[in-house]
């Protein structure tokens, strides 16, 4: 028999969820990804030009990865998420740093808490998805960016490929969930992965999302044999 998993996307519910798996988060993102997410943020940084020297903000920042994938690059970065547990780890990161580090500050992605078009770039990691309106989270990023900035967003997917996809499948649904069971003192949250990515917009179906918004010169590529992908867009 199929279990039921929760899709609840209440702020409470997710900054929950996130505050739990908090202290295993970073491990298991890298065993379960074998590594590969740390690829996926470096290609994301890549991904802009940072040709304005705004900062740019990392959104739905986590443990602070993709922060430090962005100040790699030079940028300066404010990095946000509403989940104070996730922002501790992330803190811990940034204070081995010597100079130019992230500033971090709790902020909820659907009323950031940013006047209008403070960032020359806005990069969100594996986080849109669980934001409980994506319309409204899309256009808080774009009233915070500046006109021509840049976004460059993660998101997991499923490979095009049907020769991929099926076993693609059964490690999201069945190996997946196992090992976060084991790893993770909230395995729930490891079988929410699998089923929120899979009901997420994918691909043409978020870009969609994305020019309702107001976004412009937008693009989808597929990572990893298209596991995760990465969608560019600017504020006209
Ligand atoms: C899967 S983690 C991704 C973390 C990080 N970006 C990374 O690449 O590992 C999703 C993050 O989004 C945050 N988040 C979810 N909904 C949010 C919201 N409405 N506002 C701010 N942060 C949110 C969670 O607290 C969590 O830290």
């Amino acid at each position: 028999m199929g279990t039921v998993v929760d899709l609840d996307k209440r702020g409470g519910a997710i900054r929950d969820m996130f505050g739990a798996v908090a202290p295993r988060y970073d491990l298991l993102n890298r065993v379960l990804s074998a590594s590969l997410d740390v690829v996926w943020r470096r290609r994301a940084a890549a991904a802009l030009t940072l040709a304005d020297p705004a900062p740019v903000l990392d959104l739905c920042c986590g443990t602070g990865d993709q922060a430090l994938a962005l100040r790699s690059r030079g940028a300066r970065v404010v990095a946000a998420d509403f989940c104070v547990p996730m922002l501790a780890l992330a803190e811990r990161k940034y204070e081995r740093l010597e100079d130019g580090r992230p500033h971090g500050l709790a902020g909820d992605a659907l009323t950031l808490p940013f006047g209008d078009r403070q960032f020359s770039a806005v990069t969100v990691s594996f986080g849109l998805r669980n934001v409980a309106d994506l319309d409204a989270a899309l256009r808080e990023i774009r009233r915070v960016l500046r006109p021509g900035g840049e976004t460059a967003f993660l998101e997991f997917t499923v490979p095009r490929t049907p020769l991929l996809r099926a076993p693609y499948l059964f490690y999201f649904r069945r190996v997946l969930p196992w090992i976060g069971r084991r790893l993770s003192s909230r395995g729930s949250a490891y079988r929410y992965l699998p089923e929120s990515v899979l009901e997420f917009p994918q691909r043409q179906g978020f870009l969609d999302r994305m020019a309702a918004a107001g976004f412009t010169d937008l693009e989808c590529r597929d990572f990893s044999g298209g596991i995760v992908n990465l969608y560019r867009g600017r504020r006209a």
